[in-house]
């Protein structure tokens, strides 16, 4: 039987819960924080969200650091708070997604604690090694947050690898008692009503066989033999086959390094183990790989990442759509302007939810939050941050390295979301986990519901045109002028719909390219920024959505 693929008339909203809304007053986001504003995200258009980590953990990643996968931390509010909102989900329509974080568990886990004392069943339940003869490392893999992937543990007298920080050891998924419990999570949250989940960097759980070192990589030495490894497929389809098939539920892969190519093979339709994918491609148009090493930003290089996705996945898999998440920072810092904050805003808007797939927002993109910048490098929590700052630039002047790191850190985007002007922008009535973006009296939700012409009210515009419009989901894709430096431009057409998107990236005026064929005087301008769309001069970061 063919598959009731809803996610694909979805619009998700991201919750990275720290920073969303604290509803205790103790300085922390929790879940009856989201409670309070399930009707804000709802009024956006969204009809899903994606919770970022909500189980108790020791914080050492902002909760992708799980101790116990099978409850929620008491500093959001434990199973009460989550079942309310749960259910407040899905009286409002709506569907939620957990993040299933298994590559790695915290260190805090008990299985890593049994582990290491070598206590059955859980001895081969993570990657354990002995010292290489002369002491040396088991292999010469780099963690991507702290150094190199080895830790040396005391007690059970070896190695344990992580790919992430220290106190995040990865599992050995090869141990089919390792992945019986990923099972047995999986159907814990689905029994109790969950719709799905996002899979944290599932294409690493599979390593290379032997772990043998890697001479090739210039960063992160080691991904190539761990990232897309040897089983990963079978792995997945396990998982599949055994659980997920007999849920009505959906699946998010987050894969780092991935081409449409290779993503076929996890998400084609036919034969796929998963349903979208979160690629990184997008992110990559103002840096080389990663956020730390920034590069100025190439509108084309932005272009190419939509339309390779586009044109690829067009008839086989299904495109995940989003130019935000809590592990970059804020999108118009990056690729829009501070100086245009409300109109770059919107154009970024309109540059993705006219895609096809199924665009993902996050916290706080509704309303354009820019960058938060600290004044001193002290300030910053997150863990790849603080290694980063620690380790790269040591040469360069402190105003120098505290620049890159403003451009790079995933910090920029983990400030409290801006609710309106009163202290700490309405976050919390306690005292605030983490700094709030400064410039919250001028950019906040209060306001911005107020006034008609603000980046929140045209999110709403756009996605309810989104949905109402049957070319935005079916319609075929087209870049147009892909050398044109300034402009982007894109069309969707379907049999009697036709859809113009341009976009203008640049903080002058311009001469607006017309593709042939697209004929203005026969079309409605049905989205814009500017208040005038008569000529044919953009305005800075002006973007206009025409429909035939
Ligand atoms: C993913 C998460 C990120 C986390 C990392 C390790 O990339 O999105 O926030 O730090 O995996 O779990």
């Amino acid at each position: 039987m063919e598959r009731n693929r809803w996610y694909k008339d979805m619009v998700f909203y991201q919750i990275w819960p720290r920073s969303f809304k604290d509803g205790d007053g103790d300085g922390m986001g929790d879940l009856w924080g989201v409670y309070e504003k399930l009707d804000h995200i709802k009024s956006l258009g969204c009809d899903g969200i994606w919770f970022s980590p909500i189980y108790p953990s020791p914080g050492a990643d902002c909760g992708y650091d799980i101790a116990d996968y099978m409850d929620i931390a008491p500093e959001f509010g434990g199973m009460e708070a989550f079942r309310k909102v749960l259910d407040g989900v899905h009286q409002r329509g709506m569907k939620l997604l957990m993040d299933l974080v298994v590559n790695h568990t915290s260190d805090e886990h008990e299985w890593f604690q049994k582990s290491r004392q070598r206590i059955e069943p859980y001895t081969d339940y993570y990657i354990w090694r002995p010292a290489k003869p002369g002491g040396k490392l088991p292999n010469n893999w780099d963690s991507n947050f702290e150094g190199k992937a080895w830790t040396y543990d005391e007690v059970r007298g070896e190695y344990y690898l992580h790919l992430f920080a220290i106190k995040q050891p990865d599992l050995n998924m090869d141990n089919p008692l390792v992945r019986e419990e990923v099972k047995k999570i999986l159907r814990f949250w689905l029994d109790m009503g969950v719709d799905g989940f996002r899979e944290d960097v599932i294409t690493y759980i599979s390593k290379a066989e032997g772990l043998p070192d890697d001479h090739l990589f210039p960063i992160y030495k080691g991904m190539p033999k761990y990232n897309h490894g040897p089983h990963i497929h079978e792995y997945l389809a396990e998982f599949k086959r055994d659980v997920l098939d007999h849920y009505d539920c959906f699946t998010l892969a987050e894969a780092p390094l991935v081409w449409p190519k290779q993503a076929l093979k996890y998400i084609d339709e036919e034969h796929g183990q998963i349903d979208m994918m979160i690629q990184f491609q997008c992110q990559t148009a103002d840096c080389l790989f990663t956020d730390y090493l920034p590069t100025k930003f190439s509108l084309r290089r932005m272009k190419k990442a939509f339309s390779d996705w586009q044109y690829k996945l067009e008839g086989k898999a299904w495109n995940m759509l989003y130019l935000e998440n809590h592990d970059h920072p804020r999108i118009v810092t990056r690729y829009g302007s501070e100086k245009y904050q409300a109109e770059s805003a919107k154009t970024l808007a309109v540059s993705y939810l006219f895609q096809k797939g199924t665009p993902f927002l996050y916290q706080g993109q509704e309303i354009g939050m820019t960058n938060w910048r600290p004044e001193s490098a002290d300030m910053y929590r997150d863990v790849q941050t603080i290694y980063n700052y620690n380790h790269s630039n040591l040469k360069k002047p402190l105003q120098v390295r505290l620049e890159k790191m403003w451009r790079s850190s995933r910090d920029g985007a983990r400030s409290p979301v801006q609710w309106d002007s009163s202290p700490n922008a309405g976050f919390t009535t306690g005292t605030p986990w983490f700094y709030v973006n400064q410039n919250y009296p001028e950019i906040n939700i209060e306001k911005q519901n107020a006034d008609p012409d603000s980046v929140l009210n045209f999110y709403r515009k756009a996605i309810a045109l989104r949905k109402s419009l049957p070319v935005v989901k079916e319609g075929i894709y087209k870049e147009h002028f892909h050398s044109h430096p300034k402009q982007y431009i894109y069309s969707r057409e379907m049999p009697g719909q036709k859809l113009l998107i341009v976009c203008a990236f640049s903080e002058k005026t311009q001469k607006m390219k017309l593709p042939k064929g697209f004929d203005l005087s026969s079309a409605q301008c049905i989205l814009h920024n500017y208040s005038s769309t008569d000529s044919l001069t953009l305005q800075p970061y002006e973007c206009r959505v025409y429909l035939w």
